[in-house]
């Protein structure tokens, strides 16, 4: 044992590192509040066993009666449980608050059993096999020089396969030229709002509702961001007034909608007319069910709009790799701020991508992914529409992609309530309410990631949501919280 002011304790007998904040031979006090710091903070967990007192005061230096007296502490203050003839441990708890984080407070809900948080692919679907042989493939034939400082637009094997990619599957018109991959597309609006702002812009016009995370970026590069309604058509285009502007045509996030034909053209007309760059975000574009999947924007106006789209969806967050479709005049200006402050995925996941793009192996694996994520929308569309509940849910957005948003009676539970049952029945998903820039147009509901769980735990994540959401009909019941 150090007599440093922050020492390590190891117990020989338990086999156990416990890190204390000790002064040499603390007393009673001293080492109570060392010991309830480590129950708090988790590193003496729930029901674990704390090393007796002999062996504490042994490594300790210090009487065992100074031990004793700590222990009697904790456990009148209700961190330990000590009990004749058998080892003292810690009390079931739980003791330790969630670290601090910045995600919004249903994030937090990861350490929830059932994840049906939205934005996020079935992880267990990532096609390690695939992408495997694809690397090695592109191991094998990459010559030394690869490895050396990259473009920082991306590698051109996979700007080249991503052209004929989105050209093929999203109707993008675009030369390998115009595409620049990203670390992902936080990082991507990362960069055009950078470029933006380079070139005088002062605001961006945005979807409302939109991400609080996404709408966060342009604003910490220094943008106004300014909130445009949505209807079921898609963004207001009347309502459009700063020289760029953020949607998500595809697949509304969070409502879910796609944009009407009629709407993309006056978008595009307005964009075109007008000189305004509109940033479509194809976040889950590949994710249509209902017919084939629409098309990009971009391709109407590849000139006034930058297209970008991600493979967070399609195999992995974890994987940080997105790209961008840009207008030929922004060719310059992104790739100048790209090369000064930006940094590229690695080398050899941009040719394992592009790899798989060229074998068709990427558009097998999403063609897969498809299916599953037909399957369980539909479940839970049905387990919805059949789910006993005393008030009407009303599912939106469930055409495409991976989430779906139930609307909520005004009748009913307030959001808030709802939520505050989904915790209870363990269940990890996401408000509605909070993704509103103008507090005046916000609505109560559920975002609900159907895609989060793995496969095995699927069913037993829908009955727990239909647990959360029943209410045994009751009419005329008086409204909850
Ligand atoms: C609306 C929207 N756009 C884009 C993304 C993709 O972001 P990234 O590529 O940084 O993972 C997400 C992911 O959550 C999203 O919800």
């Amino acid at each position: 044992m150090s007599t440093n002011e922050s020492s390590s304790y190891r117990s020989g007998s338990l086999g156990l590192d416990l890190h204390l904040e000790l002064p040499a031979r603390p007393g009673a006090l001293r080492l109570a509040s060392a010991l309830r710091d480590a129950v708090r903070k988790g590193r003496l967990p729930a029901g674990s066993r704390v090393p007796s007192t002999r062996a504490l005061a042994t490594d300790l230096g210090i009487s065992r009666g100074a031990v004793t007296r700590a222990h009697e502490l904790l456990a009148a203050e209700g961190y330990l449980v000590i009990r004749q003839g058998s080892p003292t441990t810690v009390a079931p708890g739980p003791f330790h608050a969630p670290e601090p984080t910045d995600l919004p407070a249903t994030r937090r809900g990861t350490e929830l059993r059932w994840d049906l948080l939205p934005g996020k692919p079935d992880l267990g679907t990532f096609p390690r096999q695939d992408w495997a042989a694809a690397q090695h493939r592109a191991l094998r034939a990459a010559p030394a020089a690869e490895l050396d400082y990259g473009n920082p637009r991306g590698h051109p094997a996979l700007r080249t396969a991503l052209a004929e990619y989105l050209g093929r599957v999203r109707g993008v018109r675009t030369t390998p030229e115009q595409v620049v991959v990203c670390e992902g597309h936080h990082r991507a609006l990362h960069l055009l709002s950078t470029v933006l702002r380079q070139r005088g812009t002062r605001s961006v016009d945005y979807e409302d509702p939109t991400l609080p995370k996404l709408r966060g970026i342009p604003r910490a590069a220094g943008l106004e961001v300014r909130a445009v309604p949505v209807d079921a058509e898609g963004i207001d285009v009347t309502g459009l007034e700063s020289p760029a502007a953020v949607v998500t045509p595809a697949h509304q996030y969070p409502l879910g909608s796609t944009m009407s034909e009629r709407r993309r053209k006056a978008l595009c007309e307005t964009a075109t007319s007008e000189q305004r760059l509109i940033i479509e975000d194809d976040y889950d574009g590949e994710f249509r069910f209902d017919r084939e999947p629409v098309g990009a924007l971009q391709r109407i106006a590849p000139r006034n709009v930058v297209y970008a789209g991600t493979a967070s969806k399609t195999l992995a967050p974890g994987l940080r790799l997105s790209w961008l479709v840009l207008p030929p005049a922004l060719v310059g200006p992104v790739g100048e701020v790209k090369a000064h402050t930006d940094s590229s995925p690695a080398v050899f996941d941009q040719l394992t991508l592009a790899e798989m793009l060229r074998s068709g192996s990427y558009d097998q694996h999403v063609r897969r992914c498809r299916a599953i994520y037909r399957r369980r929308r539909q479940q839970l569309v049905s387990a919805i529409r059949e789910s006993d509940t005393r008030h009407e849910l009303y599912p939106a957005g469930i055409a495409a992609g991976l989430h779906l948003t139930l609307r909520l009676d005004p009748d009913g539970p307030s959001e808030e309530r709802m939520l505050e049952r989904m915790r209870r029945h363990s269940v990890a998903l996401e408000g509605l309410a909070e993704h509103w820039i103008d507090e005046r147009r916000r609505q109560d509901g559920l975002v609900i990631g159907y895609a989060a769980p793995p496969g095995h735990a699927f069913e037993n994540s829908l009955r727990a949501l239909l647990r959360g959401l029943a209410q045994p009909r009751n009419r005329g019941a008086p409204r909850e919280a």
